[in-house]
């Protein structure tokens, strides 16, 4: 049976007191509305229609995708008026899922439960008894089993009485397309909110004789909602708690669940262990054995078994990626940037930046250092302070490096330049030729010593 999907995603996001749209707040570094969509991705809709209006533009440029269109709601007149301008989106045959953009944690398996609980004939929603109801729709259930869904009353519309239901409207329902039609446009904006309430198409099903089925989430987290900063961090945190939960159980050793951040997928090998305040980000690949220090920030990259990064740690490799090889040890306080593939056993020490640069097995950065768009042969050794002028203000060029060469402390290498396998470079030196291999090459002044110098002294 053809399905449509409409998400809500036009409102303020007043009680978020800021200037970017609600729905593009990230939550495990991720837009709430591409949490919702990837929630939906999985069940081959005929279209999926997005109701923008407050940062209707940005709202639009940020979740770009194939077969994702947009109606615009101006003004927003509630939730009921943003789905009535996508009516003229969706066809009269078969269902329609209706979402709030800013209800990110729905499962894929909970959305589906709902459409085949509608099956084009019948009204379902999504809610849940939840121990503080403040805020959201309650669920009123009668009628003569007593257990009937009658209708949904808003927080700001419920009597006393009423607030104390604890079942909630989630903000999810799947209704037969061509009803749901008929039930727009009856809607009346006669409430405290002055709004045009999606809500109130409960008791007109119910009025039309339409069976309401209530269908349930496998979890809380799946209908809360994000109205506050104060939510979004609840949210981020049970989200991350869970993400943690899930690492734990397949073995990885978390320091602190609680102090854990996930924001994309982390693939870990066995015996991993990852210390308190670590933050990962896009794409990242732990192999068997590796430990990671506390505070340490990693993004797109692939570190390898027994590889051991030290506290304070920056990797980031963007696009182009990051490769630490096995047993490298990497840090404290070490800065890897994109496109740094670095073989096994390399060492990279404190304040050592390295980008877009190969290190090839047991190579050694262990100080203050900078290598970018170099090729590091084995077993290097790369003095403390040194550095390689890769850009002439223009251009980008390498720096070769062989193996086995010993580069002094405070050396800069202009480059393009080639030290020779095994050539040492006297501290610092200014290197802007090719140092031929086996040699000491060195290029900085000469010593001297003035045996009659006289150091001044104050004038009295
Ligand atoms: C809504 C539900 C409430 C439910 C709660 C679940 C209504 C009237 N109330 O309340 O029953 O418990 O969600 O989280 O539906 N939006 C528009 N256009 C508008 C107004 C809202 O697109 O004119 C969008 C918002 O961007 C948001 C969603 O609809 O993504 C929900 O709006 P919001 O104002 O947050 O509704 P709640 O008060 O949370
Ligand atoms: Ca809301």
């Amino acid at each position: 049976m053809a399905l449509d999907v409409v998400i809500m995603a036009a409102g303020k996001g007043t009680r978020m007191k800021s200037s970017r749209p609600k729905v593009l707040h990230a939550l495990a570094g991720r837009a709430l509305l591409q949490h919702v969509l990837a929630a939906v991705a999985g069940l081959a809709a005929r279209r999926t229609v997005v109701v923008t209006g407050h940062g209707a533009e940005q709202v639009e440029a940020a979740v770009q995708a194939p077969g994702l269109s947009f109606v615009r709601q101006s003004p927003q007149l509630g939730t009921g008026h943003a789905v009535q301008q996508a009516v003229p989106q969706l066809g009269d045959d078969g269902s329609t899922l209706i979402l709030n953009g800013d209800v990110p944690l729905l499962e894929p398996a909970t959305a589906e439960a709902l459409v085949q609980a509608c099956g084009g004939q019948r009204l379902a929603l999504l809610t849940l008894q939840v121990p503080d109801a403040t805020g959201y729709g309650r669920i009123v259930r009668g009628g003569v089993s007593g257990s009937e869904v009658l209708g949904i009353v808003e927080h700001k519309d419920a009597t006393l009485e009423q607030r104390l239901i604890r079942e909630i409207n989630a903000g999810v329902m799947a209704a037969p397309t061509a009803l749901l039609k008929r039930w727009l446009s009856l809607l009346k904006n006669d409430n405290a909110q002055g709004e045009y309430y999606l809500t109130d198409i409960v008791a007109l099903a119910v009025a039309d004789g339409v069976p309401v089925v209530a269908v349930q989430p496998g979890s809380e987290i799946e209908v809360l909602g994000v109205n506050s900063p104060a939510q979004l961090a609840d949210l981020e945190r049970r989200y991350q708690r869970r993400q943690a939960e899930r690492l734990m159980e397949a073995g990885v050793r978390l320091a602190d669940p609680a102090r854990f951040d996930l924001r994309g997928t982390l693939e870990c090998g066995m015996d991993v262990e990852i210390d308190v305040n670590c933050v990962f980000e896009g794409r990242v690949a732990l192999g068997d054995g590796v430990r990671i220090g506390a505070n340490c920030v990693v993004k797109n990259a692939v570190i390898s078994a027994g590889a051991v990064i030290h506290p304070f740690t920056h990797i980031d490799g963007e696009q182009l990626g990051v490769k630490v090889g096995e047993g490298a040890l990497i840090g404290p306080f070490a800065r890897l940037r994109p496109g740094a593939d670095l073989g096994a056993e390399v060492h990279i020490g404190n304040f050592v930046e390295v980008k877009n640069s190969t290190l090839a097995k047991g190579a050694k950065a262990n100080h203050l250092a900078y290598l970018g768009d170099a090729t590091v042969g084995e077993r290097v050794n790369y003095g403390a302070g040194s550095i390689t002028a890769n850009y002439d203000g223009a251009n980008k060029h390498r720096t070769v490096i062989e193996a086995d060469v010993h580069v002094g402390s405070n050396c800069v290498l202009v480059a393009p330049v080639t030290l020779g396998a095994g050539a040492t470079i006297g501290g610092g030196s200014t290197i802007a030729k090719d140092a031929p291999a086996g040699q000491l090459t060195v290029a900085r002044a000469k010593q001297v010593s003035l045996s009659g110098w006289q150091r001044p002294k104050k004038a009295r």
